[in-house]
């Protein structure tokens, strides 16, 4: 095998199935970048607790509805290392450490946790755990010496601070950590089925695992431009959410659908009609792989903790650094 160019971590939250926008925003990134790379895929089962901690029973079921999706895209753990969080003790560890020396004020300006506790309203009933989000965050990566994090926009402000971190520990005891960088996804976010962020709580996902008559009923269903009420009436693509669709899905015709919309020959249901089976022609085999793993779930559990397994080496390795630069190895 060709020498990889660097370690890249990213991870997901298991609260369930993925839908496209995972697909598209997160998870096609991934699978090309384990061309280059030395991957690792985190399960990220203690961030849950941050905000779920009522429902910790759920967790290893979603865990195996993510991982199948994550199996069903590409993603390869031959080449690749999938670990849970839970099951590679060291970051908890790390965590610890990182939380000792990280300022107060660092966590309470982090915008992404003010927006997760404004989003969920949890405003006056912040759990400690919460606020230690990001320092655990930057445990996961730290933890294998990533150089790269494949992440979303929201995420940005995360791998900054795990750079603050880094940068603040190998400069009171050694350099152990590097300094690592985002790489954000090159496909736009892709809205919900309403034209909202699609996300699980609004109920307007269209699901890596949906089947072709529940897609079509979904597309089916979306909302188009309100001035296009008939076929004939001219459209706005760029106000569409099926435009939007095909923006990322079909582009070899975006060109044809958005002059058909725009003239108004082209109609709102042969518009749907084409992406619903666009869609569904994608997905096809993602479904199959993702049925094959699902029909052996013995399989995906010896992914996982092999990979845990894997991992939990090179996290070793890295906590030994860790004790041996703060001089506390025994
Ligand atoms: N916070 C990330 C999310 O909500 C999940 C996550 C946990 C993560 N640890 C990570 C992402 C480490 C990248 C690297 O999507």
């Amino acid at each position: 095998m060709a020498e990889k160019e660097g370690v890249i971590l990213s991870g997901m939250r298991p609260t369930g199935k993925l839908h496209l926008g995972h697909l598209v925003g997160a998870l096609d990134n991934w699978v090309s970048l384990q061309d280059n790379y030395k991957c690792y895929f985190l399960v990220a089962d203690l961030h849950v607790l941050t905000t779920g901690f009522e429902d910790s029973a759920e967790i290893p079921g979603f865990t195996f509805e993510m991982v199948l999706d994550w199996l069903a895209v590409g993603l390869d753990p031959e080449r690749s290392t999938f670990l849970v969080q839970s099951q590679v003790k060291q970051h908890s560890e790390l965590n610890l450490i990182f939380s000792m020396i990280t300022p107060m004020p660092w966590v309470e300006r982090n915008p992404t946790i003010k927006e997760m506790i404004s989003d969920l309203g949890l405003t006056g009933k912040i759990h400690f755990g919460l606020m230690g989000y990001p320092i655990l965050q930057a445990a996961d990566i730290l933890l294998y010496r990533a150089d790269l994090v494949p992440v979303g926009e929201d995420q940005v402000a995360h791998v900054e601070m795990t750079r603050e971190i880094a940068r603040r520990f190998n400069f009171l005891y050694n350099p152990v950590f590097p300094e690592p960088k985002a790489k954000l996804s090159p496909t736009p976010r892709l809205p919900g089925t309403d034209g909202k962020k699609m996300s699980k709580s609004l109920g307007n996902c269209i699901y890596i695992s949906d089947e072709n008559d529940t897609v079509g009923a979904k597309v089916h269903k979306m909302i188009t431009d309100p001035q296009k009420v008939r076929k004939g009436d001219p459209g706005r693509p760029e106000v569409c959410s099926v435009y939007a669709y095909h923006e990322i899905f079909n582009q070899a015709q975006t060109d044809k659908i958005a002059a058909g919309c725009r003239s108004g020959e082209l109609g709102c249901v042969p518009c749907k009609g084409m992406l619903a089976s666009i869609i569904g022609t994608r997905l096809e085999p993602l479904r199959q792989r993702r049925r094959s793993y699902a029909d052996n779930p013995e399989k995906v559990h010896e992914i996982l903790s092999e990979g845990s397994r894997i991992a939990a080496k090179k996290a070793a390795e890295t906590m030994d650094m860790v004790y041996e630069a703060m001089g506390m190895k025994f």
